[in-house]
């Protein structure tokens, strides 16, 4: 038997530890995250969605629970307005599921993000081509999660090509903006949490590395200059300050040659990126999230581990379960199996890897890449 733990499964869980019932929003009735939680008597896990015309459902809901929490940001945020205590607030939801939006509010705070415009239009995206130099990077501004949405663009004949890629078929509605190329030396990030009073604590700077957009393993601490890791650490808590409500928020920036700091993205919620945080910390994202919105005491964010090291399952062209087997073998190593349905480049798991030095950690996670075809090995 495997326990499935996508995040609202293991937020399941940890609420359920400390008990705290948990009711689940999703238009499955049998998803990972219902199986782990029973509902107290007189109370019901809601079957319905939440993307859009989500209001049925998150009336259901909330007529059930007293603090109601998005895991995912894609969600119909209009919905979420006037239910009383929704955590972090819609309007962090709706400012963050717009990528354009976010990063201008970022920048209108003083916080540094690449320098962006908006594309609704062909003429658009040569303007922005010339104002913001090739390569760049053309994105979707909503919808978009683990590279899909995103279009790196090297030379002006793969235009027309990447705006097809994209679903920008209308001119006039292409919903996308262009960004200017980060040219990092690291990509790091940054769990924040903070509570319902405003007490903020963040976590150690961890690397993550991304291959084809989506993030194949996350290392931490961040090996950088200490002011660095102070830098990503202080701009990731500021980031969070342009946002309301409560709740862990996951910071995505990218550490430049030279030590500057930009902001990627944020995402309003626990994140892969914080996953490791389980194994090589005092208290994971998951709990500290959970205590969070409740308005209970934060615990320690502090690392138990000298090292620690998350690797994605994503699905590939390896024997899914002979990895998970050859995981569990490793010392140090703990595996999550989300129990979703394989398909190629779904992230169907992950491991953690804690160690007391950074050779250990290489060592220890050296059966477990190549288990699962990593070309990095
Ligand atoms: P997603 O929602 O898929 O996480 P991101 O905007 O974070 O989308 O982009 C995914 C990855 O693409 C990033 O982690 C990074 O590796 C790369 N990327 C995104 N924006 C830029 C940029 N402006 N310059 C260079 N690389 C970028
Ligand atoms: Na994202
Ligand atoms: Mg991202």
């Amino acid at each position: 038997m495997s326990i499935p733990t996508t995040s609202k499964q293991t937020l399941g869980i940890i609420a359920g530890r400390l008990a705290i019932p948990t009711l689940v929003l999703d238009p499955d009735p049998h998803c990972p995250a219902k199986q782990v939680s029973v509902p107290p008597p007189g109370t019901a896990h809601v079957d319905a969605v939440y993307g859009s015309n989500a209001a049925q459902g998150v009336s259901r809901l909330a007529a059930q629970c007293t603090v109601i929490t998005p895991e995912i940001e894609h969600i119909d945020a209009d919905a979420l307005q006037g239910h009383g205590n929704v955590q972090p607030a819609p309007e962090t939801i709706r400012l963050v599921q717009d990528k354009f939006v976010q990063k201008k509010h970022l920048k209108a705070r003083g916080v540094p993000v690449c320098d962006a415009v908006g594309v609704d239009t062909r003429e658009q995206a040569e303007r922005a081509v010339d104002a913001l130099g090739l390569p760049l990077m053309l994105k979707r501004r909503a919808g978009a999660y683990d590279g899909r949405g995103n279009f790196v663009l090297r030379e002006l004949r793969q235009l027309d090509g990447a705006l097809a890629a994209l679903g920008a078929t209308t001119d006039g509605e292409f919903g996308l903006y262009a960004e200017r190329w980060a040219p990092f030396v690291k990509e790091v990030a940054v769990m924040v949490v903070r509570d319902v009073h405003g007490e903020t604590r963040s976590y150690d700077p961890a690397e993550t590395v991304q291959r084809e957009n989506i993030c194949r393993l996350v290392l931490a601490p961040l090996r950088a200059a200490d002011a660095d890791v102070a830098r990503a650490r202080a701009v990731a808590e500021d980031a969070v300050c342009a946002f309301a409500g409560a709740g862990v928020f996951g910071v995505e920036l990218f550490l430049l040659d030279g030590g500057a700091v930009v902001v990627n993205e944020i995402a309003p919620r626990v994140h892969n990126g914080g996953h490791w945080t389980e194994a090589g910390c005092a208290t994971s994202q998951f709990e500290n999230h959970v205590r969070a919105v409740l308005g209970r005491p934060l615990g320690s964010t502090a690392m138990v581990a000298r090292c620690a090291a998350m690797v994605n399952l994503i699905g590939g062209d390896w024997d899914f379960d002979n990895a998970v087997d050859i995981a569990m073998g490793v010392k140090g190593a703990s595996v999550h199996v989300y129990g979703k349905t394989w398909r190629a480049g779904r992230k169907l798991g992950h491991v953690n890897v804690v160690a007391d030095s950074d050779a250990e950690l290489r060592a220890r996670l050296r059966p477990i890449l190549l288990a699962i075809d990593d070309p990095d090995v």
